[in-house]
């Protein structure tokens, strides 16, 4: 038996060509690990009216982890709009598939490493070397949404809230309300994997991306919480950034950060950043993880207008590969995969479109396996 089980999920429009790619990388390292591949995307949404079927997530719950490529959302009504006919007119909802898994499994971090690599025609600006803890399952994610507002909720509101009295005079089909929902476990344990990450990989900072100034209560207790637990992880310091100065900041001096933690909403947003800052979504991956399974990813979407054209950059899912050895412990393995992604990089010789060449998604992944041993 092999020593790993690794469900492969491709998803949809380019998830499908990166996961390709990314297989091709994976065998040359030689990982022991049998690959089950499963269902999930668009067309699973429009046949079945569940993008995430039963049997993709119970299949997710009989392995080590998870290889995901990308797949097609769309807003609530064009999503049902697209139904087969014979589901239409069922109430059925759109929703993230991997806003779901996230939530599902409890994966709560959400790491992504925006890192230049030398050679990088699109780096702007080089020895960018970012790390982003993102919160992965509340905040504006919970899904504690309503429209129209009930009047007993209105009512409660009101009650406890003299902002809310404002809003008497609006009716319900005119008012919409999103919570920001933040548990104290939930902001301390982003925050421990954050510091934890900069102690072990020796760090200068920690910098809490938040706006407790304005947004009192939800911010306000991330920033407490980061406060309280600092002292236990020195030398490494905690620096706080309001989310909006970040993005500044972020454009401005990109090295002076090692790094970032931030709620779900603004570490979505600080994410797709910091990625262009080191050549865009083409190089941006991520780990869903938990304490017990992980989900990796490349952060870009699914691009469907590219779909089975083997155009697109596969470094992002390739590097997503990457980081799920590195969780699983398979360090070696994991390094091997960067260094040679570096050195594919460096060498500018093979270079997909967005870098400016021609070389098809699979040109890359090959030029990546052989530069491993
Ligand atoms: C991301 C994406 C997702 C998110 C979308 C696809 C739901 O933007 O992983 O950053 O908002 O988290
Ligand atoms: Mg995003």
């Amino acid at each position: 038996m092999a020593k790993y089980r690794i469900a492969v999920l491709p998803g949809d429009g380019v998830g499908v060509d990166v996961m390709e790619a990314a297989m091709i990388v994976l065998d040359r390292v030689g990982l022991d690990a049998e690959y089950i591949y499963g269902d999930i995307g668009w067309e699973f949404w429009r046949t079945e009216g569940d993008p995430l079927p039963e049997r993709t997530i119970e299949l997710l719950k009989k392995t080590d982890a998870c290889l995901f490529g990308a797949i097609t959302s769309k807003p609530k009504k064009e999503a049902a709009e697209e139904l087969v006919p014979e589901l239409r007119d069922k109430g059925l909802v759109y929703r993230s598939p991997i806003v779901r898994l996230r939530q599902m499994f409890d994966l709560y971090i959400n790491l992504r490493p925006c890192k230049a690599f030398k050679g990088n025609p699109l780096n702007y600006r080089d020895d960018i070397d970012l790390v982003i803890f993102r919160e992965n399952t509340e905040g504006l994610y919970s899904g504690v949404e309503f429209r129209p507002v009930p009047d007993e909720v209105r009512t409660a509101m009101e009650n406890h809230s003299p902002n809310m009295k404002k809003y008497r005079n609006v009716p319900g089909d005119e008012l919409a309300i999103s919570c920001r929902v933040f548990t104290k476990k939930g902001c301390e344990r982003i925050l421990r994997a954050a510091f934890d990450y900069a102690r072990r990989n020796e760090k200068r900072s920690v910098t809490v991306v938040e706006k407790p100034n304005v947004i009192r209560e939800t911010s306000g207790m991330m920033v407490e919480i980061a406060r309280k637990i600092a002292p236990e992880y020195a030398p490494v310091e905690l620096w706080e950034t309001n989310v909006d100065a970040m993005a500044m900041w972020l454009v401005k001096n990109p090295y002076d950060y090692d790094v970032l933690v931030a709620s779900n909403m603004f570490g979505d947003i600080i994410s797709d950043l910091a990625a262009q800052l080191v050549g865009g979504l083409g190089f941006a991956s991520s780990g869903n993880i938990g304490d017990s399974y992980g989900v990796f990813e490349p952060t870009h979407g699914s691009a469907p207008k590219y779909a089975g054209q083997y155009k697109v950059n596969p470094t992002a899912m390739i590097l997503a590969s990457r980081l799920m050895l590195d969780w699983l412990g398979e360090k070696e393995k994991a390094n091997a995969i960067l260094n040679a992604v570096a050195e594919v990089i460096a060498e500018g010789r093979v270079r997909t479109y967005d870098m400016g060449g021609t070389a098809s998604t699979l040109d890359l992944a090959n030029a990546v396996a052989q530069h491993i041993g």
